[in-house]
């Protein structure tokens, strides 16, 4: 829990511009109000448990568990949430809260296109209008996304400032919600942002590990030795992290974006290298990759989601505090795992989660049989199967996208 100004140790807080905080003050009351009424969390499980598959399994993964000869690995499937990820937790929160905001229009930013996926859904249900935000060169690599979004009724605006990826998205949300305020929730996408964002996205994201710590009791007759969670903006792993907290014995870790390598400087990690640090940009305090004068510096991910500057106010703390272990896993080894994943157990994950199949991978062997390790695995990988595709270099599927484009050009 934050402190009453929204801090977590020393970071997060409110940094917003004067024009926002009536908006701001209704926001934090409709929140306030809802945290406190056990019908609205009654009312929020039970649309997760119609519309988007809750609980999600625990799935045991039993030959890559015998294969590394290591801890039993379970893998947590956020991928079968309705839209394909974790982002669906959130944004359905939100959409009860601004029905009970009594505003009709929301916007988001976007960097996979999961999130804007998910936040087009819930207009659609809600009867919403509903505009995302999305950096153009996110726009390219995730086109699937761009094409669900618009056929579910939002306008995707592609913006092209600065690297043209999440940080751009998140800045130009901002400047549609000041100039909209009245009429338009902003449903922030992780936990990130101005207060109460990130505490108002963890809440609703603690649903993966209120399931996550029964089903292991469940299924394994005790509490796992460590969890394992990539960590973009750390909505799906502060999700999981929060089943588990008051457990010291189990060990968390987050698994960031190593990019090229973490000595290239193409990397997307804040916590697990040494080129992040404090400062305030995007409505909250937070470590980020900036120069020595406050500029954020460009990231570099294979996975867009994974792809930003900043990082979750309530991870760094918990991270000062020693409770959470930051590791990166370069893009390189993300591609080695989901072919690991894939091959072995039928399982295709996210190109942000396999990030956190790298490190569970690399680790399971040092623990015993006897012991578990969960992985959540925060979405599925359908919708990175040009990236996916292109790294493997698949001959048939290079054909196959040439021939469509030959179709397409014939069209015109
Ligand atoms: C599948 C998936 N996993 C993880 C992330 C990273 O976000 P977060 O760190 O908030 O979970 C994203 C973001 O788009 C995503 O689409």
């Amino acid at each position: 829990m934050p402190n009453k100004i929204g801090y977590y140790g020393e970071w997060g807080g409110a940094f917003i511009p004067e024009v926002l905080h009536e908006t701001f003050r209704e926001f934090n009351q409709a929140f306030g109000a809802v945290r406190h009424d056990p019908t609205f969390w009654a009312e929020y499980c039970d649309l997760m448990s119609t519309y988007s598959c809750r609980p999600t399994p625990l799935t045991h993964a039993e030959n890559m568990s015998k294969k590394l000869g290591g801890a039993q690995i379970f893998i947590k499937r956020e991928d079968l949430n309705h839209t394909g990820a974790h982002k669906a937790n959130n944004v359905m929160g939100q959409g009860l809260l601004v029905r009970r905001m009594g505003k009709k229009r929301v916007i988001a930013e976007t960097g996979a296109g999961q999130h804007g996926v998910a936040t087009a859904t819930m207009a659609a249900k809600f009867g919403f209008a509903c505009t995302i935000y999305m950096g153009e060169e996110d726009v390219n690599r995730q086109r699937p996304n761009v094409f669900w979004m618009e056929k579910l009724g939002a306008e995707v605006v592609p913006v092209t400032s600065g690297s043209k990826t999440l940080k751009d998205a998140i800045n130009a949300a901002f400047r549609d919600w000041v100039t909209n305020m009245d009429s338009t929730h902003y449903v922030m996408g992780t936990v990130c942002g101005p207060h109460p964002f990130p505490e108002l996205v963890a809440w609703f994201q603690s649903i993966i590990g209120i399931e996550a710590r029964k089903q292991i009791v469940t299924q394994f007759g005790k509490a796992p030795s460590r969890v394992y969670a990539c960590v973009g903006g750390g909505s799906n792993a502060m999700g999981i992290f929060q089943g588990f907290l008051d457990q010291p014995a189990v060990e968390l870790v987050g698994v960031e974006a190593g990019g090229d390598g973490l000595t290239t400087g193409r990397h997307a990690a804040r916590l697990a290298a040494t080129d992040a640090s404090a400062g305030v940009a995007q409505g909250y305090k937070t470590m980020f990759l900036q120069d020595s004068d406050g500029q954020m510096q460009d990231t570099h991910s294979v996975a867009a989601g994974l792809d930003y500057v900043g990082v979750s106010p309530i991870l760094v703390d918990l991270w000062q505090q020693g409770r959470v272990r930051f590791e990166a896993a370069t893009d390189r080894e993300v591609m080695a795992a989901l072919d690991e994943t894939v091959k072995n157990e039928g399982i295709i994950p996210a190109l942000e989660s396999s990030h956190a199949f790298v490190q569970a991978y690399k680790e399971a062997g040092q623990l015993k049989p006897d012991e578990a390790i969960i992985i959540n695995m925060s979405g599925r990988g359908d919708k990175d199967i040009f990236t996916i595709a292109n790294a493997f270099q698949d001959p048939s599927w290079k054909r196959f996208i040439i021939e469509k484009g030959k179709e397409y050009a014939a069209q015109k």
